[in-house]
């Protein structure tokens, strides 16, 4: 059973291929944090905290201009990861129109990365300690509702600016779809949100190999938050877990299935020069994100977490949690997606377009395999140029 639960929790995958690489083959980035990384490729870098009003700690990065320039770009931006990831992620692929922060930089933004509570930029608390249970009792509705709004008002502070430009990364679109839901007062402070594969609305969710897992597992979801919180435990990290569940020899298929489903059936591979330095990031989550997801794909709603209909009662003082007003956000949107994701499916992008009442743009990525994972390490003129024009010809 338990091997079936961490089977769902694999988001990914090929450890066979990281294993085969040597140190040479690694890529130097490899070796680098992300200050030394940033630094490396010219740009300046700031590190700030923010904590949450729930107390949780959070490390932001700022790249405050580009590699030619010097004071402050006038135009604030904020960035958000998705689950497993973290502010890496937008800087990973590397040098110029490759990663979306530096063309940004470049360009007149004033780039801010942000960190969700629990990965290795957000593993910090004003009481509870990382290592125990308490800490690990959120989801990403606790990112959108506490997590967005602490970073957003610290970089409008420190930026002395009253609205920013968001963008956000799978997770990163839904904890933007809660905190505009349910703090509007937040919609005031965001002059466009270009939203990537964001993940919302699972009504045709029909990933081949994740979809009978969260079937199958269900009923367990409230027993496995409580037994299995943080995931993986952090003693094993991710990538030792993947490596140990990948080498069994009944689990070889099984990876090499997940390596399809993230990379797509027929894209000609994921980025295997990137994957490394990708895996290395890979922080621990709170299970409770992923089961939340789970919940998401067997209700088809997009609403909190469902506790059973005894705790619905007393929290949502009814059966079922109420779903979350996406018809209420009035915040220009655009929205960027892709034919070859396995994990946000097209259908469900164009169906919550519909419901946005300001979705100003739905660009559809210009090559049908590109994947979910492609928005974080092959970006570039696929993604990076359309978002960076479409940011520059807005006019709010
Ligand atoms: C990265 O490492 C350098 C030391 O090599 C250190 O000064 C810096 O604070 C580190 N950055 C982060 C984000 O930990
Ligand atoms: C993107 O960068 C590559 C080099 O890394 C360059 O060849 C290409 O022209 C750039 N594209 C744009 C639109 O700037
Ligand atoms: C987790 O938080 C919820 C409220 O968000 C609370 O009802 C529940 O009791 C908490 N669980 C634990 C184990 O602390």
């Amino acid at each position: 059973m338990e091997i079936l639960v961490i089977s769902f929790l694999l988001t990914s995958i090929c450890i066979c291929d990281l294993e085969a690489q040597n140190d040479e083959q690694l890529h130097p980035d490899y070796f680098l944090n992300i200050t030394e990384l940033i630094e490396k490729y010219g740009y300046p870098v700031e590190i700030h905290e923010v904590t949450t009003e729930d107390e949780y700690m959070l490390t932001l990065f700022r790249i405050p201009h580009g590699r030619q320039e010097s004071g402050v770009n006038s135009k604030p931006i904020f960035l958000m990861h998705g689950l497993f990831g973290q502010a890496e992620n937008y800087v990973v692929a590397g040098m110029f129109n490759a990663s979306l922060a530096y063309l940004l930089a470049d360009n007149g933004f004033d780039v801010w990365l942000g960190n969700t509570r629990g990965n290795m930029h957000g593993r910090k608390h004003k009481r509870l300690d990382p290592d125990t249970k308490s800490f690990w009792n959120f989801s990403w509705h606790e990112i959108g509702i506490y997590d967005l709004p602490a970073s957003i008002d610290y970089v409008l502070e420190r930026t002395r600016t009253p609205k920013l430009y968001y963008i956000g990364h799978s997770q990163g679109g839904t904890a933007f779809y809660i905190m505009n839901s349910l703090k509007p007062n937040y919609q005031q402070k965001i002059i466009l949100a270009s939203l990537l594969a964001p993940a919302g609305y699972f009504n045709n969710f029909d990933n081949p190999l994740l979809n009978p897992i969260v079937k199958f597992l269900k009923n367990m979801f409230p027993v496995l938050i409580n037994t299995m919180y943080e995931f993986p435990p952090k003693s094993m990290g991710l990538t030792t877990f993947f490596a140990n569940v990948c080498e069994e020899n009944i689990f070889r298929d099984f990876c090499l299935r997940m390596y399809n489903v993230f990379v797509g059936y027929d894209s000609g591979g994921i980025n295997k020069v990137l994957l490394p330095l990708l895996l290395k990031n890979l922080p621990t989550v709170c299970s409770k994100q992923i089961f939340h997801y789970g919940q998401a794909i067997i209700s088809g709603h997009f609403r909190p977490w469902d506790y059973g209909k005894q705790k619905n009662l007393e929290v949502y003082g009814r059966d079922v949690p109420p779903d979350y007003p996406i018809k209420s956000i009035k915040v220009p949107i655009a929205i960027y997606y892709t034919l070859g994701d396995n994990l946000v499916y097209p259908k469900d992008i164009e169906k919550i377009s519909e419901d946005l009442p300001n979705c100003v743009r739905r660009y559809l990525i210009k090559k049908p395999t590109f994947t979910h994972i492609d928005f974080i390490t092959d970006g570039a003129e696929l993604l990076n140029i359309p978002v960076l024009e479409f940011l520059k010809n807005f006019n709010g």
